[in-house]
C-alpha cells in the first residue's frame, strides 16, 4: 500500500481557492445580467449605422419570396414587409435566427442563417425605406363595421388608432398587410407558437370566435395604408 500523504497546504495548493471563487462568480454573472442583456441588444442594433447599399444587395435573396418592392404576395403566403419599422424588423429577423419564430426556408434561401448583426441592421434599414401602397382586400366574410368596435377596444392601445403600429410598444403596423398572413399569425399566437405582445401568457385572442377575428381583420383592411404614419 502506498503510504498516505498527510494533508497539508502543499497538497491542496492555496492558489486554487481564488480560482474557484472566480469560477463561481463567472457562473453567477450571466444569470444576473441575462435580463438586462436581452433588452440592450435591440437598442444596440438600433444605434448601429446602417449601410443601405449593402442591405439592398442582400435583399435580392429576400426578393425571391417577398417581391422586389417588399410587397409580398396576394393571398398572404409571403407577407408584405416594405415599410415595416426598423425596431420591428430587427426583432423579427432575430426571432427567425434564434428559432423563436420558425421558418427555416428564410434562413437558408434568404441567407439569414449566416447574417451578422451588421447585416440585419443593413437589411432592416433598406426594407424599412421601401415604399409600397397596397390596398389589400379584407376577408369577404368579415364586417369592418363590427370589427371596428373590437379593434378599438382591444387592439388600438398597442397597434394605433389607424393600425400604424407604435414604436413605444414595439408593435408593428397591421394595415396594408394581407389578412391571410395576419390570421395565420393569430393562430400561432393562440397555439403559443409565437409570442404576442412580448408576453408569453398573452390571452388577447383566446376570447374571440373565428367569425369575430374576421370582423377585426376586415376593419384592419379598411384602414388606409397611405394615411400619415405619425405615431
Ligand atoms: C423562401 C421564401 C422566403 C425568403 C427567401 C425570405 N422570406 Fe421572409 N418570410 C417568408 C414567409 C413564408 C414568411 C411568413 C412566415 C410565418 O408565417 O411566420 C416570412 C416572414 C418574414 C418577416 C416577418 C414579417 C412580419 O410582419 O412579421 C420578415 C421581416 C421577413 N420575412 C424578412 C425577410 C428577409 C429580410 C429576407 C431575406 C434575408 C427574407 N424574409 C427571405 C418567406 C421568405
Ligand atoms: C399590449 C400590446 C398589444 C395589444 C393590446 C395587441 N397587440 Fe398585437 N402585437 C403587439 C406586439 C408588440 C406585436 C409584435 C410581436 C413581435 O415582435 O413578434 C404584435 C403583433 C401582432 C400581429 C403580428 C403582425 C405581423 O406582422 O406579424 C398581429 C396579427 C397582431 N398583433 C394582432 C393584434 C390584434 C388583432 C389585436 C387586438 C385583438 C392586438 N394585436 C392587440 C402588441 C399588442
Amino acid at each position: 500500500m502506498a503510504p498516505k500523504r498527510p494533508f497539508s497546504p502543499r497538497t491542496f495548493p492555496l492558489p486554487l481557492l481564488p480560482l474557484i471563487l472566480l469560477l463561481l462568480l463567472a457562473l453567477a454573472m450571466p444569470l444576473a445580467l441575462a435580463d438586462e442583456d436581452e433588452d440592450d441588444d435591440e437598442i444596440d442594433l438600433l444605434d448601429m449605422e446602417p449601410d443601405r447599399q449593402a442591405g439592398e444587395v442582400m435583399y435580392r435573396q429576400c426578393a425571391l419570396c417577398h417581391g422586389q418592392h417588399g410587397q409580398g404576395i396576394l393571398g398572404g403566403k409571403y407577407p408584405r414587409i416594405a415599410g415595416l419599422p426598423e425596431y420591428y424588423l430587427l426583432n423579427a429577423l432575430q426571432d427567425y435566427q434564434t428559432g423563436a419564430r420558425g421558418y427555416d426556408a428564410m434562413l437558408v434561401v434568404g441567407g439569414l442563417k449566416t447574417a451578422d448583426d451588421q447585416d440585419l441592421v443593413n437589411l432592416s434599414a433598406y426594407i424599412s425605406d421601401l415604399e409600397v401602397d397596397l390596398d389589400v382586400p379584407g376577408p369577404e366574410e368579415g364586417s369592418a363595421r363590427k370589427g371596428k368596435r373590437m379593434y378599438r377596444y382591444d387592439c388600438r392601445t398597442c397597434h394605433g388608432r389607424k393600425g400604424e403600429g407604435k414604436t413605444r410598444k414595439e408593435s408593428p403596423p397591421l394595415r396594408g398587410q394581407y389578412h391571410e398572413y395576419l390570421l395565420r399569425q393569430i393562430e400561432m399566437f393562440k397555439n403559443k407558437e409565437r409570442i404576442h405582445a412580448d408576453d408569453p401568457e398573452d390571452e388577447t385572442f383566446a376570447a374571440y370566435e373565428d367569425e369575430e377575428l374576421l370582423h377585426i381583420l376586415a376593419f384592419i383592411a379598411s384602414l388606409d395604408d397611405k394615411e400619415d404614419k405619425d405615431k
